[in-house]
């Protein structure tokens, strides 16, 4: 595997609009957990995925989940289903219902076992900023060993939106472990990366370098011993907002949430913000982002995961309105809505 030792420079986007009842390529809307098909008629396959809106384009990025599930000897006994890793897809839209395929992004390295992106190994949860001052798109991801011992973050740069990306390598930031993980990029131009740490009992959010390709070495430990998974974050008037899982692999559990005044925290926690039927699992699904709508001040997307551990390429997305009521948030199942309902 490549690793980043930073310091020395290796520098070297089907929740658901869905097909459904629509034409591919003609959503009528969201339709959360039902196959959701790209401008080609194929379904979406970007799991665990972000979005990034940029010059009046949204792009989804995500995981690839194509082919076999299998459970390898290692992740047996918690259930760690796999597929092979084939790399991170890219999607635009510009109106959050239609999106073009704009292919892979980031492939796997065939041919040297030891890469961080052979097929062999986990790659999961890719998010992407944008860096005003170098122009590049910056992406993080958790990268693993097929086991999660490894426990990694990687970096990956490009020139454009729709790649390709530029492996720069991985690391442990701040010497810790790291495991889900998004970013976020406030509105100083300050990016920081949240990710599970500490055998995944206390999430970390490191401060990125100016040029967000590195940990500035200055994070903080937030949510000590909560055990959480699948951080997304948003800020609205000037508070950070967080939704989050538990940590049952692929099993839904309860969601969380929390406020804080500062990103680096006292964070917070105020509950499960899940509201209608199956609310206590989460709808059957885990967080991976926030999005808010371009143009919009106060409406804001709440992106899903519904995976199928023994199919993983089935997993569905789930996207739902997000609300901000009393000191958080509320997120209310929907079988169907649109944009235009925010
Ligand atoms: C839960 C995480 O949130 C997912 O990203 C993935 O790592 C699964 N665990 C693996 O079981």
């Amino acid at each position: 595997m490549r690793t980043l030792g930073f310091g020395l420079a290796v520098l070297l986007a089907v929740p658901a609009i869905v097909a459904g009842a629509a034409e591919p390529g003609q959503p009528a809307g969201f339709r959360p957990g039902e196959v959701w098909a790209d401008t080609d008629g194929k379904p979406i396959n970007a799991h665990g995925g972000g979005v990034l809106f940029h010059g009046g384009t949204y792009y989804w990025y995500g995981e690839i989940k194509t082919g076999r599930t299998w459970a390898p000897e290692s992740n047996k006994g918690w259930g760690g289903t796999r597929v092979e890793m084939i790399g991170i897809s890219c999607y635009s839209s510009r109106d959050l219902l239609r999106w073009k395929n704009e292919g892979n992004v980031l492939p796997a390295v065939k041919g040297d076992p030891k890469h961080d992106l052979h097929p062999s190994k986990v790659l999961e949860r890719p998010k992407v900023v944008f860096n005003a001052a170098t122009k590049k798109f910056v992406m993080w991801m958790h990268v693993d060993s097929e086991d999660y011992k490894l426990a990694h973050s990687g970096v990956a740069v490009a020139d454009s939106p729709t790649g390709p990306f530029r492996y720069l390598g991985s690391l442990r930031p701040d010497g810790a472990m790291s495991r889900d993980m998004t970013l976020f990029a406030d509105d100083d131009g300050k990016a920081y990366l949240f990710h599970s740490s500490e055998d995944n009992a206390t999430m970390h959010v490191a401060l990125l370098t100016d040029d967000y390709l590195k940990p500035s070495g200055r994070f903080e430990r937030i949510f000590v011993g909560r055990h959480m998974e699948a951080p997304a974050v948003v800020k609205r008037k000037g508070r950070y907002y967080l939704m989050a899982s538990g940590c049952t692999g692929w099993a839904p559990n309860p969601a969380r949430s929390a406020v804080a005044d500062s990103v680096f925290g006292p964070w917070k926690e105020l509950g499960n913000p899940c509201r209608g039927p199956g609310a206590e699992i989460t709808f059957r699904c885990q967080s991976t982002f926030i999005l808010p709508v371009a143009g919009k001040p106060d409406a804001f997307i709440c992106m899903l995961d519904r995976w199928s551990q023994f199919d993983l390429p089935d997993s569905r997305y789930v996207w739902l309105p997000l609300r901000f009521e009393g000191e958080g948030f509320v997120v209310e199942w929907r079988d169907a809505w649109g944009p235009g309902d925010l």
